[in-house]
């Protein structure tokens, strides 16, 4: 097979990439080693930054959203049992919007299966080859056949997530990679409910950290900080419940309403960063390059800025033969890695409880809470990071998407 980019994976920044380049008319192959069911039912995140959203608007894939999607103007941040609202559209101009990550990827399946696009699903042994070469290729087998398949690209963008083959193709020589992993993980349920709350809760306790979201008018997505190497047999819905109330409890009697749990899971947190982001002819974008802890909600926001980044600078290549900006893509992607990994860590550390803090730790942790939610300076900055640094790519690029392309 030949494509102009081989892209590994269909998550958000396979997808919203291959869409982007289409926009473009620039041709790509998607692989995933997934099964389509799977990718569309896997329950992950769901908060989308406004940048986020206005890339699904402008490149017409935000129908179902702007209908199911909410629309939330600020957060509660909740300690000492008392909640203290950050009015982020005030203090920014944003808003954020409840949206859960595997509908953006059923609108971005269908928006590329609509366009003819090429999703290969349920591959197996996906590898990278020559990739200091003018024809990096891409190999994999094929479910049915198991036969190998070779997919001869120009260019690659490597989206297949933490645990996918891009990464480890550049060589170790050339990379770096900076982590830091946390003593805790997170618990997160989906339950039959109506909202209890109007907006997202970030809730401090001395039991632990807890959330409150939402999905829809009728199931909510709600999670606890755990140990890591706690096991979800230890937690049956009777024990989720009154731990989740215990750490939501605020002294004017606010009760979560309560509902059958329909899925529990528990994830472990890290934060994580490859520098570069990119070799030769391959592109990684997404969680291939890095992971945050999901307190600041930034995982699927940051994978949505990259493939920004890369589709405007292969899309400067095609039609200009410009390589400045795809020579400048991680320096460009890292300059918002690295603040966003700031925030997630920064909310992380604000909100969960620690257990080696000493008393001392405990009290600047309070005071931290106190000052983000009292000071307007200080507020601002978790709003406007919260609602989403602006993603560096020239101002209206997808708007003259219409430019007549170069072709190869
Ligand atoms: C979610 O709704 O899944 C969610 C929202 C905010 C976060 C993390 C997860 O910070």
């Amino acid at each position: 097979m030949r494509t102009q980019v081989g892209i590994i994976g269909a998550g958000p920044a396979g997808l919203m990439l291959s869409h982007l380049l289409h926009l473009q008319g620039i041709d790509s192959i998607i692989i995933e080693n997934r099964s389509r069911e799977e990718i569309e039912g896997t329950i992950r995140a769901g908060l989308l930054e406004q940048c986020t959203v206005d890339l699904m608007k402008s490149t017409g894939v935000a129908q179902r959203m702007m209908r199911e999607g909410h629309f939330h103007e600020g957060i509660e941040l909740r300690f000492k049992g008392k909640g203290h609202r950050i009015n982020i559209h005030d203090l920014t101009g944003k808003k954020v919007t409840v949206y859960a990550q595997h509908e953006v990827i059923k609108d971005l399946v269908q928006a590329r299966l609509d366009a003819d696009g090429t999703i290969i699903f349920s591959v197996h042994d996906t590898s990278l080859h020559d990739l200091e070469t003018t024809q990096p290729t891409i190999r994999f087998k094929w479910e049915e056949t198991g036969e190998q398949e070779e997919i001869i690209c120009d260019y690659i963008a490597g989206c297949d997530g933490f645990h996918g083959p891009s990464r480890p193709a550049i060589p170790e020589t050339v990379r770096k990679e900076y982590q830091k992993k946390y003593p805790f993980g997170w618990l997160g349920i989906l339950a039959e409910a109506p909202p209890s709350s109007p907006e997202l809760i970030y809730a401090n306790h001395e039991r632990g950290f807890a959330l409150v979201s939402t999905r829809s008018p009728e199931i909510q997505r709600l999670y606890l900080q755990v140990d890591q190497n706690d096991k979800i047999e230890n937690w049956s819905d009777e024990r989720i419940w009154e731990e989740l109330q215990l750490r939501i409890a605020s002294h004017d009697g606010f009760k979560l309403i309560e509902g059958p749990v329909i899925q529990k899971n528990i994830v472990s947190m890290r934060s994580f960063v490859c520098d570069p982001m990119q070799y030769e002819r391959l592109f990684l974008a997404g969680d291939a390059a890095h992971i945050v802890p999901p307190t600041g909600a930034k995982g699927l926001n940051l994978a949505m800025a990259d493939v920004q980044v890369l589709a405007h600078a292969l899309g400067e290549f095609y039609r200009e033969r410009n390589r400045g900006f795809l020579q400048n893509y991680s320096d460009t992607c890292l300059r918002r890695v690295w603040k966003a990994e700031r925030f997630s860590s920064y909310m992380t550390t604000m909100l969960h409880r620690h257990d080696e803090h000493t008393p001392f730790d405990q009290q600047i942790q309070l005071a931290e809470l106190d000052y983000v939610t009292s000071s307007r300076a200080s507020s601002t900055s978790l709003a406007e990071n919260y609602a989403g640094l602006p993603v560096e790519c020239p101002k209206d690029w997808i708007k003259k998407l219409e430019t007549p392309l170069l072709k190869n």
